[in-house]
């Protein structure tokens, strides 16, 4: 099978080397990738807003399955395109991406498939926000309705600052905002494979959001993950499937926008059971690191029958019994503006570590050196029999990288691990 990965983060390297482990795997490519991908398999400058580039690259090079990464090329319609062309193609079409596209409309099919998730408000201005914040109360939960790095959602104790974000969602033309109530309990993220009627679930991951130790600072995109879960209530895959994954995509089949690809179920495990935080329509990133490091089932025949209506043909998924812990090295003030073009030292060390990937994110190749081209840069990752030594073999590594002015969290997995 020849496949063409869209992406360039440590997500898609992670893909990118669970597919060529796969042995009907014949050729790998990637666009745009980044510098620790073009090591494995050839880049292609693409700008991945641009669904007829994608389909045109797919089409010259003849692949058979073309496997999306983020959201913003599914939002804007990617996989519309490429199956428009004949190919088989891992994500879901445009509208079955509003899922994560637009908070407001998961609400709505949350909603309609009696699906546990949190009281929320759609507003259209401030005045309807405080109405909201006035009924929930602290804390506050406000989420621009749509695409925003994972920096879009604000949880805060105060009202100013609530409203402050709202505010700023509201500068662009016709924005809407989601007020929701404030779910307590341990976030988990769970990946569940799709293809429009059948869902398979992959093993659950935590993921560290803030950006700093203790869940400090500001939400980032993701700055590290581990799995297995020890403290997870042992039925919680069955009990997502049954609730939420399966009305889900029942709901999105009768509506005749059925879902293909990764619905991320992004969960708080509450007192009343696990509820839905949010839906994203693509792998985490930094959890798919952790997750794919311990997925044993050869991953290309998976994807591809989730790409053509076949997950109920697979076999029951194998899994290794090692736990995975990722810690995610980001750029000097990522993530409000981060600094971009230092120099990464120590790579080659660290990748050479037994039982240690380097996933590159934002790394370019620049006078035949490796530097920093984005504000998550790698994400360093370990197994190993138990959480504990994963965590020391990827803390092992992350101590072997510098970076000048960059920052990681010394707490991913920690908790869990003792
Ligand atoms: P989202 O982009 O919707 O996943 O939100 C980002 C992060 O904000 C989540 O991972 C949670 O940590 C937090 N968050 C979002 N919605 C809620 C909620 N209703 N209650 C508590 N925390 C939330
Ligand atoms: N790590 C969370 C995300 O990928 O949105």
């Amino acid at each position: 099978m020849k496949i063409l990965v869209i992406g360039s983060g440590a997500r898609e390297h992670a893909i990118v080397r669970s597919l060529l482990a796969d042995p009907i795997t014949e050729s790998v490519d990637c666009a745009p990738g980044n510098a620790g991908i073009a090591q494995e398999v050839p880049i292609h400058p693409i700008d991945v807003t641009n669904s007829a580039a994608i389909t045109l690259l797919a089409q010259q090079l003849n692949v058979d399955l073309v496997v999306i990464g983020p959201e913003i090329p599914l939002a804007h319609g990617a996989a519309d395109a490429v199956t428009a062309a004949g190919i088989a193609c891992f994500g879901p079409l445009r509208e079955a991406a509003k899922l994560e596209a637009s908070k407001s409309f998961a609400k709505e099919v949350m909603k309609a498939a009696n699906v546990p998730t949190s009281k929320s408000y759609t507003c259209s201005n401030v005045s309807e926000v405080e109405k909201a914040m006035a009924e929930f109360g602290a804390p506050f939960v406000i989420k621009d309705d749509g695409l925003a790095a994972g920096k879009g959602v604000v949880v805060t104790n105060e009202a100013e600052v609530a409203i402050e974000h709202a505010q700023e969602c509201f500068a662009t033309p016709d924005a809407k905002v989601v007020v929701e109530e404030f779910l307590d309990g341990p976030e988990v993220s769970l990946f569940l494979l799709c293809d429009g009627k059948n869902v398979v679930a992959l093993q659950p991951a935590q993921d560290f959001k803030r950006v700093g130790n203790d869940d400090a600072g500001p939400n980032t995109g993701g700055m590290g993950a581990y799995s297995p879960l020890p403290w997870a209530p042992a039925n919680l895959i069955d009990e997502v499937v049954t609730k939420i994954g399966q009305p889900v995509i029942d709901f999105m089949h009768e509506r005749g926008t059925p879902f293909s690809g990764v619905l991320f179920v992004g969960l708080a495990i509450t007192s009343k059971g696990p509820k839905v935080i949010e839906f994203n329509t693509r792998f985490g990133d930094p959890e798919t690191q952790v997750v794919l490091s311990r997925l044993k089932t050869p991953l290309a025949s998976v994807l591809y029958a989730a790409a053509t209506g076949k997950l109920n043909q697979l076999p029951p998924l194998e899994w290794s019994t090692d736990a995975a812990v990722t810690v995610v090295i980001a750029s000097e003030k990522y993530p409000q503006t981060p600094i971009v073009g230092d120099v990464i030292n120590g790579l080659e060390r660290a990748d050479a570590l037994p039982n240690v990937k380097v996933h590159h994110a934002g790394t370019a190749l620049k006078d035949g050196e490796i530097v920093t081209a984005g504000g998550r840069v790698l994400s360093v990752t370990a197994t190993g029999p138990d959480l504990k030594t994963a965590r020391a073999r990827a803390y092992g590594a992350v101590g072997q990288i510098s970076i000048r002015g960059a920052h990681f969290r010394t707490d991913i997995a920690q908790k869990a691990a003792n």
